[in-house]
């Protein structure tokens, strides 16, 4: 299964429909979480993970954390905003932390950082933007698919004003050429 991530609140909109799209590219089984649906809390920092091998918050993070183990690909999708990923966004990848403590996947080879559960999985990061900031929001998310060592297929950044992303072929293109990546990268 391959598994979208998508951290727009408007499931009408252009990330949802960005995601939506690199999915149906990749051909696979796929299934696309939004994380308005999840009610995810935010990481309280405590550490408890590290000990006790799970976050103590049981929220929709706890049933998102075994999709991310299990799928084969990731693909996550933010809208920009103030040249960021949105808060759903980061708080889905700050309470991921958490999955580095779960006993499971590779030894990190950076002391503190715990276990790699999500090594070698192929990923991919897009964004829409209106006008400004997508590169950053890009970057982040970026960030954390090379912190956990998963495999960046490609990111895309669409830039269309406040019109439907699913009126520019174009766009739709770009976002679909990186399902075919996923595609060809699982083969
Ligand atoms: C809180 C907020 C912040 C935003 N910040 C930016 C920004 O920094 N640059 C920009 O060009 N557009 C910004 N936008 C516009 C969104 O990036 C744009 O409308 C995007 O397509 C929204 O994605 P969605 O359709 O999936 O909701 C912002 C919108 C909101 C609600």
């Amino acid at each position: 299964m391959i598994l979208g991530i998508c951290g727009s609140g408007r499931k009408e909109g252009n990330t949802g429909a960005l995601v939506e799209e690199v999915l149906k590219q990749t051909g696979s089984e796929t299934e696309l979480v939004w994380l308005i649906d999840l009610n995810v809390g935010y990481c309280t920092g405590c550490m408890r993970c590290t000990f006790e091998g799970n976050c103590w918050q049981q929220d929709g993070m706890t049933e998102l954390y075994k999709k991310m183990i299990d799928s084969e690909a990731i693909v996550i999708g933010s809208p920009c905003y103030y040249g960021d990923v949105s808060g759903l966004v980061k708080s889905m990848m700050d309470r991921s932390i958490a999955l580095g403590y779960m006993g499971i996947g590779k030894e990190s080879e950076t002391p503190m950082h715990g276990r790699k559960p999500l090594a070698d999985k192929p990923a991919a990061v897009v964004s829409a933007v209106a006008g400004h900031g997508v590169e950053r929001a890009l970057e982040t998310m970026e960030r954390f698919v090379s912190y956990n060592e998963m495999k960046l297929v490609g990111k895309f950044g669409a830039v269309a004003g406040m019109q439907d992303v699913r009126e520019h072929a174009n766009i739709m293109t770009e976002a679909g050429e990186l399902g075919a990546r996923i595609k060809e990268m699982l083969r």
